[in-house]
């Protein structure tokens, strides 16, 4: 097992901990993106979620970022037109990436999931290349399976 596999395993259990006491989405997606944050050092760390047909800014960790992304646009449209993870190993090559900053390298976003509808989705940004693999990908889509939308 890899050391990120490892890091996964330890945070995983923290994180259903956090959300599991709590049913307020925005909690849970604040200490879900501080504690992938802290635990991994990485550049950004944050949610978007789904405002009829864009995403807004939603809880974060990291530099101030854009507020709003149309569908299809970006990774993180990308990731919501598709409903599944897309993982980028260098950002100047997707072709529409959005640059909320130009440290940021790589990056994943993962898809929330609600009765088949993308509701939110968790972006994460690297200053490093390559970044994010299928590991990532499986610990996340798990942490993001935890996140339940808020109730009508
Ligand atoms: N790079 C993203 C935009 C959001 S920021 O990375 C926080 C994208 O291309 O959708």
């Amino acid at each position: 097992m890899t050391n990120k596999e490892e890091l996964y395993r330890e945070v995983l259990p923290q994180i259903e901990a956090v959300v599991s006491g709590e049913t307020d989405t925005t909690a849970n997606m604040a200490n879900t993106a501080a504690v992938l944050h802290e635990a991994f050092g990485f550049w950004w760390t944050g949610f978007y979620i789904v405002r009829g047909q864009e995403l807004v800014l939603g809880p974060f960790q990291g530099p101030v970022a854009c507020t709003r992304i149309q569908k299809g646009k970006g990774v993180c449209g990308t990731a919501w037109a598709r409903a599944e993870t897309v993982v980028v190993p260098d950002v100047h090559k997707f072709e529409g990436h959005i640059a909320c900053s130009s440290e940021s390298n790589s990056e994943i976003v993962v898809p929330l999931i609600n009765n088949g509808e993308v509701w939110a989705v968790l972006d994460i940004d690297s200053r490093k290349f390559n970044t994010f693999d299928e590991a990532d990908k499986e610990y996340l889509e798990k942490i993001a399976d935890m996140i339940s939308p808020a109730q009508a």
